[in-house]
């Protein structure tokens, strides 16, 4: 079973290869954000709530978070290929939640997937999607904001993997097709070992 992380900073691409990733080792993608995001155009209790954070660039409570994706793991079906986990963990004690939940069910992480982005790379490629995406955090503003709360908070993660011997740092920049194969090549070797 293959369960993967794909973690870096806000644009770096996590939701543009975890669509390949999904097509090509057929696993099951959860996205935090994306989730969030139908919250908040149903305008559930917890949409409303999500949107005062998303919006201004901060992010949602941990133990929300937390309770939204163990009701999605434990929600799946239990003979699938595994997951690709966009957007979380992005907290310290999200990964421990994490690996502590993966391993009450006899499961482990297999990578976490580093997408390392030059920061100027990042606000152009967010501000080009914001002409278009219609998302509330995708203004200059709010990418800042987003990425100073990268630095400080979700950085640490990749220690946390990389002390469990389980963190790939992958060049994320370049053409889709470039970094898709770059990290095909990690999960490819982790299939084979
Ligand atoms: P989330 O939706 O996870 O946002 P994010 O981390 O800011 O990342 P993005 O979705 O903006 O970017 P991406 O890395 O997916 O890049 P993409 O592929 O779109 O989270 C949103 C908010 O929800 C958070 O700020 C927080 O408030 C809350 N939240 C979510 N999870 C949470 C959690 N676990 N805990 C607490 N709060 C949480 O690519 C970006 C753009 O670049 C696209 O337009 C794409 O077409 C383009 N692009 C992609 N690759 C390339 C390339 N190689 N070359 C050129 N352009 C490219
Ligand atoms: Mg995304």
């Amino acid at each position: 079973m293959l369960n993967i992380i794909i973690c870096g900073a806000p644009g770096c691409g996590k939701g543009t290869q975890s669509d390949l990733i999904v097509e090509k080792y057929s696993l099951n993608h959860l996205s935090t954000g994306d989730l969030l995001r139908k919250e908040i155009e149903e305008k559930s209790e917890l949409g409303l709530i999500a949107d005062n954070y998303i919006s201004k660039g901060n992010f949602v409570p941990d133990e929300m978070i937390i309770d939204i994706l163990m009701k999605k793991i434990d929600s799946q079906s239990s003979n699938i290929n595994g997951i690709i986990l966009d957007g979380f963990p992005r907290t310290v004690s999200q990964a421990e939640a994490l690996e502590d939940l993966l391993e009450k069910r006899n499961k482990k992480t297999t990578i976490l997937v580093d997408l390392q982005v030059d920061e100027q790379e990042l606000i152009n490629r967010l501000l080009k999607r914001g002409e278009t995406s219609g998302r509330s955090d995708d203004n200059l503003e709010t990418i800042k904001k987003r990425l100073e709360i990268y630095q400080e908070k979700t950085k640490p993660v990749n220690n946390f993997y990389k002390k469990l011997g389980k963190y790939a740092a992958i060049d994320g920049m370049g053409s889709v097709n470039e970094i898709f194969e770059r990290i095909s090549a990690v999960i490819d070797s982790k299939l084979e070992s």
